[in-house]
């Protein structure tokens, strides 16, 4: 993206060097008692701080590079720059670069009364520099390992670019794809969500907070935000509490166990109460029920938007709903700085209060290292070596190509053969450089994916043809803009059909720009954007043989595409190696294993769409009418969840519960042989899904338990033992209480959500 340098941004920066001349002294050395716990080290600490300067903690500023969001009234350079020296930030975000992070740190060290240092954040969603996948793709891979890997690859580029704290990952689970943020999560499932946000929150922190190249990750946004009516971005939610608590919630859970340091909250209101405010959520859920000792962040301003959600009159009262509520630090708003001290003296909010928000700050900031060195991330010789290195590089290239969705096959198509073939490649995001970036890329710079077309040029044994199609886009393609893919410019598309007629394969590269994903990109049809759908039935007029390659961020409505085209394959938008990835699973050297962690609706109508849904009391289908049913559409989805084919043939067999009734205390082991009965070595996720028949709750028709990714060579069987626990089969009842309740279940296991082969057995007391 463009980074604007506003005037005022010019002003701040030479501000900064300004305020870089006066020497002070530093007076870390009254914080310098290294032998006692971090404990004792805060509690001494927060002892000598003034109402004020504790306020001050709770307050976050952005840095005048990146804006993410609109800029709020009062915000600004001066203000900042005043409250920064009277030591009364705690953080700032968008500040980047060892230079810029040394700058501001060294005024909050050095001319603040009490030296405290400040703590980074920034928007490191899949990766700094060098790019991963959006998270949706890679929660494709189903890959834990590499989906660590890459986040730790994220914090390893972050620190050394100064920055210390992640506003990632986000786990918020969505079942409606209208949402543009359905790109930055894991897609609609809480189990497969709940595994991968501690895979992230591992890589981003490692095994040692206080190590110059991990940094404190951030679980947003809490919650509930990807359920918004309508998936229109910001909107209302309303929620019931099963849905909370079994959906929405456990990757939450499952972050905060694996030791997250902090949490986002959102934009939303749920039930009626904006969440920012949310008591019941900050407070009595995460706080006392799970322990958090970590600290929240407010979304940026989102406690200025207690009032415009019409829940608190003014900035005084949204400051102490969101207080007690639990929100720690207030990004971006002014409100906390401005409102809370006069509160705590008019007797309105408890100094405890402050003092246990203050206490949290501390205490991270203590972990990271940051007291004992606050200048540890700002070291420009590692800035040098350790950001968009070939080890990165190679790592990003291997969570892309395991990110690919292989959707459809026919006539096998694919994998293309590597010599003597005629190949044209056509399609606007064939060539793009900028697209598969996605639209979460501030650290990294424009126009540097590998596209496509590069990535294919590397196989020399064919003849490559290319061509447009379609011009990309209108208008400016940035951060804060709408794009749209040409809506009516033609001229490109009959040089596009003449080029197919001749040639044995058309590759064509169609969906979404990566600008018409993520935040504030909500969408109402889900259809291929401008003149796309026309080119695809132009060329497919003048050639059958066509292998459609979509990069898009979100699941998209192909169902022409499905019924017409042999070979689809989903490649979403994969990060500084897309091209690269995509040619590699195009000629075979990677066998496509990814499998889709979000339902492909077949129309909007049918948004929103889920695997894990209830039967109703009228499931099943009729001669007559009263069923639950759509009159124009099927009920079923175009592509399932958990639906990705490879290269191979997989063939299940042997598929058993060992017994048929279990204590609630027992586990239940369950057997399954997978053999590899195609041409070619594969991998395939071996998913396990169960049905608790009978609930105090109804329960859903499945519930992924379980998955594991079997690498077979050609023709090899392997037997995959799964083992079922209460932790599996429990869900949580309407008063969030987790609950085990014995009667009969199925369990299926295979290759998708629905997987036809089924196992019964009864749970007992
Ligand atoms: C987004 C957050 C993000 C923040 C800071 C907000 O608009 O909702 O996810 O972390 O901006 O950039």
């Amino acid at each position: 993206m463009k980074h604007h340098l506003r005037k005022s941004t010019i002003y701040c920066i030479s501000a900064l060097f300004l305020f870089g001349c006066s020497n002070k002294k530093n007076n870390n050395s009254m914080i310098d008692t290294k032998k006692e716990t971090i404990k004792e080290k805060v509690d001494s600490l927060l002892s000598k701080m003034t109402l004020e300067e504790k306020v001050g903690q709770m307050n976050q500023y952005n840095g005048f590079w990146d804006v993410t969001g609109p800029v709020p009234e009062g915000g600004t350079a001066k203000i900042k720059f005043e409250h920064l020296k009277k030591g009364w930030v705690g953080s700032m975000l968008n500040v980047r670069g060892t230079e810029n992070v040394k700058e501001v740190q060294r005024i909050a060290v050095e001319e603040t009364r009490l030296g405290i240092p400040l703590i980074i954040g920034f928007d490191v969603i899949h990766g700094y520099k060098t790019l991963s996948p959006i998270p949706l793709a890679e929660a494709a891979s189903w890959d834990l390992q590499a989906i660590e890997k890459s986040a730790r690859i994220a914090a390893i580029e972050a620190s050394a670019s100064g920055i210390n704290w992640t506003f990632a990952p986000m786990v918020d689970i969505s079942r409606d794809p209208r949402w543009g943020r359905v790109m930055e999560g894991a897609g609609e499932d809480p189990f497969l969500g709940a595994k991968i946000a501690k895979a992230r929150v591992q890589g981003f922190q490692g095994d040692d907070l206080s190590k110059n190249n991990t940094i404190a990750a951030c679980a947003k946004h809490f919650a509930a935000y990807g359920f918004s009516e309508a998936g229109r971005d910001y909107n209302t939610v309303d929620i019931g509490t099963s849905t909370l608590y079994n959906s929405v919630l456990p990757p939450f859970k499952s972050a905060v166990d694996a030791g997250v340091k902090t949490l986002m909250n959102s934009f939303n209101e749920l039930n009626g109460v904006p969440v920012t405010a949310s008591k019941f959520l900050q407070r009595d859920i995460l706080k006392d029920k799970w322990g958090f000792n970590g600290f929240v962040v407010s979304d940026w301003a989102s406690i200025n938007e207690i009032i415009i959600w019409g829940h608190a009159e003014n900035k005084r009262q949204a400051a102490k709903l969101a207080s007690t509520a639990g929100s720690d630090m207030d990004m971006e708003g002014y409100v906390y700085v401005r409102e809370l001290a006069q509160l705590v003296k008019d007797g309105i909010v408890k100094e405890e209060i402050i003092d246990d928000a203050t206490r949290r700050i501390l205490t991270v900031k203590f972990e990271l290292g940051l007291f004992d060195d606050p200048y540890k991330y700002c070291d420009p010789e590692n800035e040098k070596q350790n950001i968009g290195n070939k080890e990165h590089h190679d790592a990003v290239l291997d969570v892309a190509k395991k990110s690919i969705v292989l959707l459809k096959n026919e006539n096998n198509l694919l994998p293309l053969k590597k010599n003597g073939q005629k190949i044209a490649l056509i399609g606007p995001l064939a060539n793009e450089k900028n697209s598969p970036l996605g639209s979460w890329r501030l650290g990294s710079d424009d126009n540097t994916a590998i596209s496509v077309l590069e990535g294919m040029q590397q196989y020399k044994g064919n003849t490559l043809l290319f061509e447009k199609g379609l011009d990309l886009i209108e208008g400016e393609a940035s951060f804060t803009q709408h794009v749209n893919i040409n809506t009516t410019n033609r001229s490109e598309i009959k040089k596009a059909v003449n080029t197919a007629k001749n040639v044995d394969v058309v590759i064509m590269v169609l969906g979404e720009h990566g600008f018409q994903s993520g935040e504030g990109r909500s969408r109402t049809e889900l259809n291929l954007p401008g003149l796309q759908q026309e080119l695809l039935e132009e060329v497919y007029k003048a050639n059958k043989n066509i292998v459609l390659v979509l990069t898009n961020g979100r699941p998209l409505t192909i169902e022409w595409a499905d019924k017409n085209i042999p070979t689809i394959v989903e490649a979403w938008q994969l990060g500084s190696q897309s091209g690269n990835a995509i040619a590699s699973v195009l000629y075979g050297d990677y066998n496509p294993s990814g499998k889709l962690p979000m339902t492909f609706p077949r129309n909007v109508g049918q948004v929103p769409i889920y695997y894990n849904y209830k039967n109703t009391g009228r499931p099943k289908e009729e001669p007559n009418v009263f069923w639950s049913h759509y009159i124009d559409s099927k009920n079923t989805p175009l592509y399932p969840f958990g639906h990705g084919l490879s290269y191979s043939t997989f063939e299940y067999s042997n598929f058993k519960v060992h017994g048929s009734s279990f204590n609630i205390n027992d586990f239940i082991k369950i057997t399954v042989d997978l053999k590899n009965t195609g041409e070619f070595d594969g991998k395939e996720v071996v998913q396990l899904y169960i049905r608790d028949l009978v609930g105090s709750i109804t329960r859903p028709v499945r519930e992924l338990k379980g998955f594991e990714l079997v690498n077979l060579k050609k023709d090899e069987t392997k037997t995959i033992e799964f083992n079922l626990s209460k932790k599996e089969l429990g869900f949580y009842n309407n008063d969030g209480k987790f609950i085990v309740e014995p009667g009969k279940f199925e369990v299926f296991v295979g290759g998708s959500s629905v997987t036809k082969l089924k196992q019964e057995f009864e749970l007992t007391k």
